[in-house]
């Protein structure tokens, strides 16, 4: 990865000098309106300001980065010569800020931009202020975007994509409320885990998978409950270290199926993740014991001597007492009402994340594309999301 990150207390009143630096002078803040009342996001743009930089300001973002509004602020760049992309927020302001300088510099629509470097034109300069420690988008070069009037979500993005510079400031993060922070967390998480059990994964992949688990596991509950300053520090590099691992590493299954979840029922992204999490692993693990070992150590399970399925099981108990101490959910029964038909929900998880798996003749022994180390049909999707929804 090419994005330069600056981490610690206070960097981000630097931002002014950060931008020049990147000879930006006309820029684009990507936000949303809780963020534009805090302390924080004065500080920053009068920070802009002070360095001669002109800001203008879309503070329209809200779930989700959706296509007609990237493909509308993908052409008012264009139109008004903005030279880079600053988003501040969540990993939603984080991919609108992302699809935008992508479309930007490849028009007119992110529609053709979908897949994996799927275009040609490096992205308009960017920076990214995460004010969640989640996501990780702030150092993935790639975006999350919805279609709305197709009810799909797809992802787009390469190594043009990549951000400049990702400030990773704690600071950020004293006004957040304890759920959202709580979502964030197990997406990070998500991220880190997944990226463990991919066909991508390599020792690299692995080395920051592990260290994001155990810095995400240790420092989480603090930064979420206590708003401890050390623990969100913590908290912002775990975040940004697990999107590391899977920027590199790709997703797996719990990213896959959570997708049609995602488009067609509305439900947030980090609640679907996390509640697929310890079923997606409980599916990989015959295949992948050694790296459940792997895992196992980055949680602190100290099961080693144990048979693989009192390590698998040490595992996914870490993750469901994590949940708890964060008062994050189990299942998805309480988040969504049931879909009457989960078999047409794990049909529609067959393209995948990545948009690379067949759009027809779809079947219950169609394979759900994915890099996931163990290969998932319809029917282990279908297996997946009914234990979601089981309270037991
Ligand atoms: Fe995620």
């Amino acid at each position: 990865m090419s994005t330069r990150i600056i981490h610690g207390t206070g960097v981000l009143s630097g931002l002014g000098d950060t931008t020049t630096e990147l000879g930006l002078r006309n820029v684009l803040v990507i936000t949303d309106q809780n963020i534009t009342p805090q302390a924080f996001y004065s500080a920053a743009t009068s920070s802009l300001s002070a360095a001669g930089v002109a800001v203008n300001v879309y503070d329209g973002c809200g779930i989700d980065a959706h296509l007609a509004e990237v493909d509308e602020l993908a052409a008012r760049v264009r139109r008004d010569g903005i030279d880079g992309i600053i988003a501040i927020g969540g990993g939603s302001a984080m991919c609108v800020g992302k699809a935008v300088a992508i479309v930007a510099t490849n028009p007119p629509s992110f529609r053709d931009c979908a897949g994996v470097a799927s275009f040609t034109n490096r992205a308009l300069k960017m920076i990214m202020i995460p004010t969640t420690a989640g996501s990780g988008a702030e150092v993935s070069q790639f975006t999350l975007v919805k279609d709305d009037e197709n009810e799909t979500k797809f992802v787009g993005g390469g190594p043009l994509s990549f951000p400049d510079v990702a400030v990773l400031d704690p600071e950020v993060l004293s006004g957040i409320p304890p759920r959202l922070a709580a979502v964030s967390a197990v997406d990070a998480l998500s991220h880190a885990v997944e990226a463990m059990f991919t066909e991508f994964a390599t020792p690299l992949t692995d080395g920051l998978a592990t260290t994001a688990v155990s810095l995400l596991f240790r420092s989480a509950p603090a930064a979420i409950l206590e708003r401890n300053e050390a623990a969100c520090t913590e908290n912002l590099l775990g975040s940004a270290i697990a999107n590391m691992a899977c920027g590199n590493a790709r997703l797996g299954l719990a990213h896959a199926l959570s997708l049609p979840l995602e488009a067609q029922h509305h439900l947030p992204h980090g609640y679907g993740v996390g509640v697929l999490l310890p079923h997606v692993l409980a599916f990989n693990a015959p295949i992948a014991a050694p790296k459940v070992r792997q895992l196992a150590l980055a949680f602190g399970v100290r099961e080693q001597e144990r048979p693989d399925e009192d390590v698998l099981a040490g595992v996914i108990a870490a993750i469901r007492s994590f949940y708890d101490r964060i008062d994050f959910p189990q299942s998805f029964a309480g988040l969504l009402d049931e879909p009457s038909c989960l078999n047409a929900v794990a049909r529609a998880a067959v393209p995948g994340l990545y948009g690379t798996g067949s759009t027809g003749n779809i079947s219950d022994a169609s394979e759900i594309a994915s890099p996931n180390i163990r290969q998932a049909r319809v029917s282990d999707a279908e297996d997946i999301y009914r234990a979601c929804f089981s309270t037991h």
